[in-house]
């Protein structure tokens, strides 16, 4: 067993779903990332049931991971979409995703995305100050619509996460205070384009308690209750993402324990619940497949030099995060404490410290929970190419993203004269 369901060993040989990872290495090349189908759809289904009867709609965060083939398989699937970018939107769309569905989050929306966004017709902006609000107010007017509005409010809880990823503080940059929320709502007349339909948080991201959950969740139920006697009428309310997965050894609470906690701390009101899941959907169904280029012993440390880099996945390097490093190919040799190490030329590029492995040069490693915010940070450092993907769905396999060319790289650059 890897620890990772659809990711499992068969004859001492690392498998997704049916298919041997050593194959997709032959045949797609390393460093490249590696998506099950099944576990994307089984985590999606996870969410849906546990919301049972309750009037909702999920909207995946698509920063988490934005391949189309991704974006496309939840739109199948029925999805909603997160977005925090004019960008986004547009992978959306051509993800066949619904703009119906989708609603827009993110503390610096400029004109066009705005305006990108209202002529697509989205289903909520998730407005995060004053002066956006009032941005988006003149623009809609200038092109005779109506903008429907969440504000972002932040509840001051303490997600208990990474810092950089902790969003729901009142020290952090995110929302606006829960007393000035009131205020804006109460002097909605002032803002004749914007329909107010929904109130929004999200605290941060990789929670691994409830608690902070339901806290935030009181604090907007409080607020709600406050707009509806003074006879506001808002339809939803989204709760934003943020559960946290197994890396290593967390224990954050299932999906369906989420939801249902969600659903039982608002079960006094009627509104639509949304929630902008990104990690919890795709996080666990993705790894980076990796092959060891050298072998370095000193007598301090052992290096396994990969061909992956902090390049590809940013996540050790910029939190110090955890993935588990898998072998491809199980054996019974000795192992050796290793520095899973990329190519880069800084100490910071590092996939994992003091691992313990049997290798040779030459071996796959499977850099495991890699499947939100892996591939979307990625970046040309170095200029390295961005990785390939592949999507593996029962014994197939297809290409979703190819390997990028140098060529294409540098495809947007020109000399001076
Ligand atoms: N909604 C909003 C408004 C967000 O800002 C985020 C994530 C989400 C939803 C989805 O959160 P999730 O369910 O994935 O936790 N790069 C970091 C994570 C940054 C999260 C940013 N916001 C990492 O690799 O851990």
């Amino acid at each position: 067993m890897s620890g990772f369901p659809e990711f499992n060993y068969l004859n001492q040989a690392l498998h997704v779903e049916s298919v041997a990872l050593q194959h997709i290495a032959e045949e797609f090349g390393t460093p490249c990332y590696v998506y099950s189908r099944a576990a994307l759809t089984a985590g999606y289904h996870e969410f849906e049931n546990a919301f049972a009867q309750r009037e909702h709609l999920i909207c995946y965060a698509v920063k988490a991971n934005s391949n189309i083939a991704i974006l496309n398989l939840l739109a199948r699937l029925g999805s909603g979409f997160d977005i925090v970018s004019g960008g986004e939107l547009q992978r959306v769309i051509r993800a066949g995703g619904d703009p119906r569905k989708t609603v827009f989050s993110g503390v610096g929306k400029n004109s066009d995305e705005l305006r990108m966004a209202l002529a697509a017709n989205i289903l909520c902006f998730n407005v995060e100050s004053l002066a956006e609000l009032h941005l988006l107010n003149q623009l809609a007017g200038e092109m005779n619509r109506k903008a429907p509005v969440s504000l972002r409010v932040n509840p001051d809880v303490d997600a208990k996460t990474h810092p950089y990823i902790s969003t729901g503080l009142k020290e952090n940059k995110f929302g606006v205070p829960v007393a000035e929320a009131e205020k804006i709502y109460h002097a909605r007349h002032q803002f004749p384009h914007i329909q107010f339909t929904g109130l929004d948080c999200h605290i941060g991201s990789q929670l691994t308690e409830l608690n902070p959950f339901m806290q935030a969740s009181e604090k907007m139920l409080n607020l709600l209750g406050q707009l509806q006697s003074q006879g506001h009428e808002i339809e939803h309310l989204d709760l934003g993402g943020g559960l946290g997965i197994r890396y290593a050894d967390e224990t954050p609470p299932s999906i369906s324990d989420y939801v249902s906690a969600l659903c039982a701390c608002t079960a006094q009101v009627k509104q639509r619940l949304l929630i902008e899941p990104g990690r919890a959907m795709i996080g666990n169904a993705g790894l980076l497949l990796t092959r060891t280029e050298y072998l370095k012993h000193t007598p301090d440390r052992n290096f396994a030099v990969v061909d992956a880099a902090m390049n590809d996945l940013m996540r050790p390097s910029l939190y110090d995060a955890y993935h588990a490093i898998l072998p491809v190919k199980q054996n019974n040799a000795e192992t050796h404490d290793y520095q899973v190490v990329g190519p880069i030329c800084e100490t910071g590029d590092f996939l994992g410290h003091d691992r313990k492995l049997s290798l040779a040069n030459g071996d796959l490693l499977a850099v495991m929970s890699a499947g939100a915010y892996g591939m979307s940070m990625s970046s040309n450092y170095n200029t390295r190419p961005r990785v390939a993907e592949v999507m593996v769905d029962g014994d197939a396999v297809h290409l979703i993203r190819q390997r990028e060319t140098i060529e294409q790289l540098i495809a947007g650059e020109q000399l001076i004269p």
